[in-house]
């Protein structure tokens, strides 16, 4: 990463899961790292410990504070609500963070000349008929997160055709390791409250691309590395779908409660979920010479030991 010497890094939502990842691996590369994150779901503990590091407690709504903070060469935008259940009970506060949010880094990308990478999501293509489904499928939100993060990438396209803006499109699939948050994470907690089932929101036939974190992580390094990425918009999963009933099973057999745990589905699942998360992810693959490479399974095994650790 020795291209990074000497460059003002800034990463919002940096005390997150993915956000705590990336500083991770970019605090050694770098002496001038700012995290700048609310906490609102993100920990300190998350990265004050990483050398290099400066944190600072702060809203990206904050147009004022953000834009006395030091100038920055490089912004990577992780900051944002999550959650696609909260964004269909409240599209105000998740555009307001998604959208509005997004167009305040923008400002501050733009008036310090900084390269933006922003992280958007596999939200923005709702329930695909192309699958796999590759950048160009084009905007079909099924949900007020997916809307906010088209907003997002709409507003990042329009600061860089009328502003010159450097920026770049990074669109996740599921992503874990460990610290994640999401369906694994959902899995070994009702287990552990109660091994005896494994109860699945939604039919368990709705399937998702997984990609560890660190996978991720290489991928947003690697855009960083020249002008290649600029201008450009990447699909970043690790090209396989599996569904959510065999996700529950392999949990299950991983945890040796083959025996023991039912699985039973609601049938019926939340406002805005999607069937199919499944991305082609040849362009990231050919332009960033990048290959995810860890599996599944692997990734299960893993976050399974680190749970198991942290409680
Ligand atoms: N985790 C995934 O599978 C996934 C998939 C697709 C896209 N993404 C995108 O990746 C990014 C990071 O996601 P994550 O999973 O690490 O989520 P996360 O919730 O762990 O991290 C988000 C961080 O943003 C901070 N934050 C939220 N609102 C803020 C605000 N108004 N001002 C400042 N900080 C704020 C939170 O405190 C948190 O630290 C998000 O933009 C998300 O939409 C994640």
């Amino acid at each position: 990463m020795k291209h990074l010497d000497g460059k003002k890094i800034f990463v919002t939502g940096g005390a997150g899961f993915i956000g705590s990842h990336l500083c991770k691996s970019l605090s050694s590369s770098t002496r001038k790292l700012t995290v700048y994150d609310n906490l609102s779901s993100g920990k300190v503990e998350n990265v004050k410990h990483l050398p290099n590091v400066h944190f600072v407690r702060g809203d990206i709504l904050d147009l004022k504070k953000l834009q006395s903070q030091d100038k920055a060469d490089l912004i990577f935008h992780l900051a944002a609500q999550v959650v696609v259940p909260y964004s269909m009970e409240n599209p105000i506060i998740d555009f307001e963070t998604n959208a509005r949010g997004t167009l305040n880094i923008l400002e501050k990308a733009r008036k310090d000349d900084a390269y933006l990478i922003f992280a958007s999501s596999a939200a923005v293509y709702g329930n695909p008929i192309e699958l796999p489904t590759s950048e160009e499928y084009g905007f079909h939100p099924f949900s007020c997160y997916g809307l906010s993060k088209v907003v997002g990438e709409q507003y990042c396209e329009m600061y860089s055709k009328q502003y010159g803006l450097d920026v770049a499109i990074m669109r996740f699939a599921n992503v874990i390791g460990p610290g994640c948050h999401g369906v694994i994470h959902d899995f070994l907690e009702k287990i552990d409250k109660n091994p005896d089932k494994l109860e699945i929101i939604g039919t368990g036939l709705q399937s998702r691309d997984f990609v560890h974190v660190s996978d991720v992580i290489k991928a947003l390094i690697l855009s960083t590395v020249g002008k290649k990425a600029i201008g450009k918009t990447y699909n970043l999963g690790y090209g396989k779908t599996t569904k959510i009933i065999d996700l529950a099973k392999m949990i299950i057999d991983l945890l040796n409660l083959t025996s023991k745990t039912a699985i039973t589905t609601t049938n019926v699942s939340w406002h805005g979920d999607v069937d199919t998360i499944w991305f082609n992810i040849s362009k990231a693959k050919k332009d960033l010479n990048w290959i995810p490479k860890i599996t599944l399974e692997d990734s299960v095994r893993e976050i399974i030991r680190n749970w198991r650790q942290e409680r």
